[in-house]
């Protein structure tokens, strides 16, 4: 069986996700496996349209494509994400159409299922044959359980493969509809203090719906928001996976992203993204922007500050990513403004883009509650940044400070209370008598607090 392997790490043959693609080389013999490092060759790719065409000739005549990547940010890396759309933007999806095609992961298990979903829709997209992807914990190749039944899973997938037994699950059959060409017309300035307001957004091409909208929100507030454009100078490139941060937050890759862009959103009272929707999600140069946020990823920096989001395209027919913006906003703990698209009649777009400057000068955004996102999340890096404390010293620095490391082994009241009523419910008859009264218990300490307001 020949297999086409897509690398999308930015870290191409030292990919950690690559080196379970080794072991199943290994262990299946009758399958060849040739590798294509898309995202760390980006832009000989981008550049040369003949190398391109040899990946897409190369899967042309395979008998199954493997994406393999590791998850960035909920999705994947802005590179591999950017080569998807440039295979879109040349018309050669028809390469990969009717290939059957898995997705293989490695991450440390924080919304890995939006990047499968992310890459399954990517798939249906160009009519492949999607099986189930797999995800792996990036350490789970270094345990005999784990790394046994993602042997057995890739077995299976080449073996239903080989009998054509293709699943069919096709959610994403339909190319979204464009939204429609928007005008708008000249914002009447709003009143308010000085606030500083950053604004991030895709490099704008003149005349398009995201510009107008982008010129509408700016001319909103009575003073000038300071805005970045994604060009070479702001972003030189996506996350090289480098991990040259981890030790004091100083990123390897020299541009504004790292320096002037960064020190805005530190120091911004709102923030607000502007992008196109490219294939189902924000564009890929967009996405390498979100990537680059790693530098402070894993610290809450931008707490509190709003985050408008100004999108172009058929974001309601977008589940994955609407779901992805209301978990990245409620992660970050940023009240989400929006998001404003182009899908609406001018008036309604106006009406909304009004509403974010006006909000933003007043500074009226409710705090969202945190949610499982949040709560979830924080135990996830919690518990990884305290495993991994030598690699992520700057991290480390930055839980501890700000008492992260709220394991419930600390909690000695709570210890000590379990144990004792561990202790009397070990008897039948205070058991009894407890549990019948159980529910009125639970409300005590509720109204307590009520009498207290
Ligand atoms: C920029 C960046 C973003 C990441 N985002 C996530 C994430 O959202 N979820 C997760 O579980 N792991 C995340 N990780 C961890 C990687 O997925 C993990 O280290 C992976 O094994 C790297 O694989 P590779 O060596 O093949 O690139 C991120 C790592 C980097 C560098």
């Amino acid at each position: 069986m020949r297999i086409t392997v897509i690398n999308g790490s930015p870290k191409g043959k030292n990919s950690v996700t690559l080196q379970y693609v080794n072991a199943l080389q290994k262990t299946l013999p009758d399958c060849t496996f040739t590798t294509f490092h898309v995202a760390a060759e980006l832009r000989m790719l981008e550049r040369q349209p003949e190398r391109l065409e040899q990946v897409v000739s190369e899967v042309q005549s395979c008998d199954f494509v493997l994406w393999s990547f590791p998850v960035y940010y909920t999705l994947v890396p802005g590179q591999l994400k950017r080569f998807i759309e440039i295979v879109e933007e040349r018309g050669l999806t028809a390469g990969f159409a009717h290939k059957p095609a898995c997705a293989l992961s490695t991450s440390i298990r924080f919304f890995d299922h939006s990047a499968h979903e992310y890459l399954h829709e990517i798939s249906e997209r160009w009519d492949m044959h999607a099986f189930r992807g797999y995800s792996c914990h990036m350490d789970d190749l270094l345990h005999e359980e784990p790394r046994g039944k993602f042997l057995a899973y890739f077995e299976g997938v080449f073996r239903l493969s080989r009998e054509r037994a293709w699943p069919r699950r096709r959610y994403v059959r339909e190319t979204p509809v464009v939204p429609r060409r928007l005008k708008l017309p000249v914002p009447s300035m709003l009143q308010g203090p000085p606030r500083r307001v950053v604004l991030v957004s895709t490099v704008e091409e003149k005349d398009t719906n995201l510009a107008r909208m982008i010129a509408y929100f700016k001319g909103c507030f009575p003073f000038s928001v300071s805005h970045f454009q994604l060009n070479e100078e702001t972003l030189r490139s996506g996350c090289l996976g480098c991990l040259h941060c981890s030790v004091d937050n100083v990123c390897a890759v020299k541009d504004k992203t790292a320096g002037e862009l960064r020190d805005a959103l530190h120091e911004a009272d709102a923030i607000v993204y502007a992008a196109p929707l490219k294939d189902v999600f924000l564009d890929g140069r967009f996405k390498m922007f979100m990537d680059r946020r790693f530098i402070d990823g894993h610290c809450p920096v931008t707490h509190g500050k709003s985050l408008g989001v100004i999108l172009s395209g058929p974001l309601r027919q977008l589940a994955n990513t609407r779901f992805l913006l209301d978990a990245l906003a409620d992660m970050f703990r940023m009240p989400l403004l929006g998001p404003v698209t182009d899908e609406d009649p001018p008036d309604e777009v106006v009406r909304q883009l009004t509403t974010m400057a006006d909000t933003i000068l007043r500074d009226t955004a409710l705090a969202p509650s945190p949610s499982f996102y949040t709560v979830g999340g924080m135990k996830l890096f919690r518990d990884f940044v305290w495993a991994n404390s030598a690699l992520f010293p700057a991290d480390h620095r930055y839980y501890k400070k700000h008492l992260f490391y709220d394991f419930p082994q600390k909690q000695v009241g709570k210890r000590l209370q379990n144990l004792g009523l561990s202790v009397a419910f070990a008897l039948p008859q205070v058991r009894k008598v407890v549990w019948s009264k159980m529910i009125h218990y639970m409300l005590v300490p509720y109204q307590r607090a009520i009498e207290k307001l």
